[in-house]
């Protein structure tokens, strides 16, 4: 049986004053959950959300690494780098990433091979658009982007945690329902099974407008293993409703 993750997503949100009102909060209600928690922050805060987070139950993640070892670039943050303050998640190839930064597939899988051999989980952001939905390519769109992480990342593959995210949720209010998340989980799962025979272990979880009202019944979807949250992470109390979900 997977065990569920549900992973915050700041983005580039947050102050010193405001993520220590938001770890101190979340740390007072969020007891023995029976989920994984992890929370996805902006890197210049990770040793900052490292002290606030120890020795709590919240795990540790960030929003991007450089697909690169080290050296000459400029802005970049290694997976060496992020170890050193106790990274345990690394979001790669989110949709803004794609779209601002012109993140291709090829970085992305680059960058989920880097994580790995850090041991770091990189947690793997894939979703269509609106048009691409609208032109029933979603599944063709998706796959696409799994395959470039599966084909560079081998039997590595049961390693890495997969968020499906379509485009057209994030941060508008728009949740995709409950059975067109649970359709394109699916799809997923059969792409892991087909690569790897631990599969059945890979987490995937749904993000787009997820919140405290829609949080239950996505989560109860037999492929949907979590959670990633913006805007509903930079809530206590709405972040601790989604992680009681999942009991
Ligand atoms: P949202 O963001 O929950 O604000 O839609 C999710 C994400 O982009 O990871």
């Amino acid at each position: 049986m997977r065990k569920k993750l549900i992973a915050g997503n700041w983005k580039m949100n947050g102050s010193v004053a405001a993520n220590e009102a938001l770890v101190e909060g979340l740390l007072a209600g969020i007891g023995t959950p029976v989920c994984q928690v992890g929370l996805c922050v902006p890197s210049v805060y990770l040793a900052q959300c490292q002290a606030l987070v120890a020795g709590s139950v919240i795990e540790l993640g960030a929003q991007d690494v450089s697909q690169h070892e080290r050296g000459a670039f400029t802005g970049e943050v290694s997976c060496a780098m992020l170890k050193e303050f106790g990274v345990r998640y690394c979001l790669v190839g989110h949709s803004e990433r794609r779209q601002y930064h012109f993140e291709t597939d090829a970085v992305v899988a680059a960058k989920a091979q880097r994580a790995l051999a850090c041991g770091i989980t990189p947690i793997v952001c894939v979703g269509e658009t609106l048009a691409e939905r609208e032109a029933g390519k979603t599944e063709e769109v998706v796959k696409r982007q799994l395959a470039a992480v599966i084909h560079a990342n081998g039997h590595c593959i049961s390693e890495i945690v997969v968020a499906y995210e379509p485009i057209w949720a994030i941060g508008t209010g728009k949740t995709a329902s409950s059975e067109q998340a649970q359709q394109v989980h699916a799809v997923l799962r059969s792409q892991l099974q087909a690569a790897s025979n631990q599969a059945g272990r890979i987490q995937i979880l749904y993000g787009g407008s997820m919140n405290a009202a829609n949080a239950a019944q996505l989560l109860a979807q037999p492929d949907i293993d979590g959670g990633l949250v913006g805007g509903a992470a930079l809530k206590a109390s709405e972040f601790l409703s989604i992680i009681a979900c999942t009991h």
